[in-house]
């Protein structure tokens, strides 16, 4: 009997612990890096820039002479790169090819309820979908992807995503790299797991985050190496994986300035070697190259106070060598970076008009699992709000609020450290941790059409960890809301 208890002791362990995954040292980087294309658009006489997204299925060689059934916009695998400009009028125009319903979001995007992509505004398969709307917020490294509500994990892990960049004229002006593949190069983060030909999306050994693949690609590109021809690259990164939370930086311990975080630029570059990034989060960093080295971006371990991972998951070991640079033999000179970036714009919150509490399970937010027929919160146009976010939930979450760039304002109780202290959308909030973010609600009204706020570790969003919430004119008793029953 008591072998036997030792038995599934020992196997609940392990099923548990899931394998260690390391890939530090073992990656031969002999892929050249794919950058996704810039999307074609056309403008229109008033000025709109109008974009064609096609959701379509297809074949995509990850590995010569191996073909695995993917998903893509315009293409197998990922989607172009949309790139606008703040005070442009855009339109995209979604067909949806898939042999499914989707939806396409705009992930940090300010923009009307209606035009979000999210769970209201599905595409059926063979339908379409044209949101319109005007860019208003600073330059930035956004993305879209798909948001059906319960298949998000799978739409997204067939290759369904894409980066949409904006532009300003302040940042325009800045001596920063902005040759877009050249010296300003989209990382787009996935981890994967290969069954033969097919990508094996299986939530293995009871992972409950979610999928952890073992092996990273960029860009859709295994085992991917960059050619640099310039002493500053810029690196636009997106954590576009599902579930795994990234603490990047280079193998040789070498610095890196971080000068955006998920909405636009921070206020001064900050100079550091790790930066974390969990599932939806970017973060912009500038790194020097020198003539002919080999240098790997790498991710660490997260660190012994985020303990889930090193206890559960990854022993210390979840670490992954992700893209190697290499230096060209000669370099054309880069112009140094700037002092200062952007100014704040950010709320502060001390005009804070109201506080909602919300505490992060997997089992639902609040105690209560995603319903799309219910809005749980209503906020009011024009104010801004402090909403304190508490994860005791004894595994990793994160907090997406789609239409705002938030300030963190403190994590458990202290300020922010830099690379948190710019435009957020996505916060992380491992376990025993609370958050207090402040958000401001510019509008449009609508209280038929409500925006999310969800973990963005996919599997547990899939779960219904997600709610809703509308934006109301001032002065207005709130309405009872118009919306469809839920489906699932
Ligand atoms: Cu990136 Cu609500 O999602
Ligand atoms: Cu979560």
């Amino acid at each position: 009997v008591a072998t036997f208890a030792l038995v599934i002791a020992v196997l609940f362990t392990w099923l548990y612990t899931g394998a260690k995954v390391s890939t530090v040292g073992a990656v031969d980087f002999h892929n050249a890096l794919a950058v996704p294309p810039l999307a074609q658009s056309t403008v229109e006489a008033d000025g709109t820039r109008v974009f064609d997204l096609r959701m379509q299925t297809g074949e995509t060689e990850f590995t010569p002479g191996t073909k695995t059934p993917t998903w893509g916009f315009n293409g197998s695998h990922l989607g172009p790169t949309l790139r606008a400009a703040k005070g442009e009028k855009v339109r995209v125009k979604v067909a949806n090819a898939l042999p499914e319903a989707s939806s396409v979001h705009w992930h940090g995007m300010h923009l009307p309820a209606a035009m979000d992509g999210g769970p209201h505004q599905m595409v059926p398969a063979g339908g379409s979908w044209a949101p319109e709307w005007t860019v208003e917020q600073p330059a930035s490294t956004l993305w879209y992807h798909p948001h059906p509500h319960g298949a998000t994990e799978s739409h997204v892990q067939r290759g369904l995503a894409g980066l949409f960049l904006l532009d300003d004229p302040q940042s325009a002006a800045l001596p920063l790299p902005k040759t877009y593949g050249v010296d300003d190069i989209p990382v787009i983060v996935q981890d994967v797991s290969f069954d033969g030909a097919k990508f094996d999306h299986g939530h293995k050994l009871m992972r409950n985050v979610g999928f952890l693949g073992d092996r990273t690609m960029v860009n859709g590109t295994l085992d991917p190496y960059v050619t640099v021809q310039d002493e500053l690259v810029r690196l636009r990164l997106l954590n576009a994986s599902t579930a795994r939370v990234y603490t990047f930086g280079f193998d040789d311990g070498r610095e890196f300035r971080q000068i955006a975080s998920d909405g636009g630029l921070l206020e001064a570059p900050h100079t550091t070697d790790r930066l974390r990034l969990s599932p939806g989060e970017r973060a912009e960093i500038v790194v020097r190259i020198r003539p002919g080295e080999r240098t790997v971006l790498r991710s660490h371990p997260l660190d012994a106070s985020l303990d889930f991972w090193n206890q559960r998951f990854g022993g210390g070991d979840d670490s992954f060598d992700v893209m190697q640079l290499r230096g060209a033999p000669t370099l054309r000179p880069s112009a140094e970076l700037p002092q200062t970036l952007a100014a704040s714009t950010l709320p502060t919150g001390e005009d804070s008009v109201r506080g909602r509490f919300f505490e992060l399970k997997m089992s639902g937010i609040n105690g209560r699992k995603m319903d799309m027929s219910r809005v749980d919160e209503t906020v009011t146009r024009g104010t801004t709000e402090t909403w304190t976010l508490r994860n005791n939930d004894g595994m990793p979450h994160n907090f997406h609020v789609h239409d705002v760039q938030f300030r963190v304002l403190d994590i458990n109780g202290a300020a922010p450290p830099p690379p948190l202290r710019g435009p957020k959308d996505t916060v992380f909030i491992p376990s025993g941790t609370t958050v207090r973010i402040a958000l401001r609600f510019e509008g449009p009204a609508d209280p038929n059409t409500p925006y999310m706020y969800h973990c963005h570790l996919l599997y547990h969003e899939d779960e219904g960890m997600m709610g809703q919430f509308t934006v109301l004119d001032p002065g207005r008793p709130t309405p009872a809301p118009n919306l469809p029953p839920t489906s699932g």
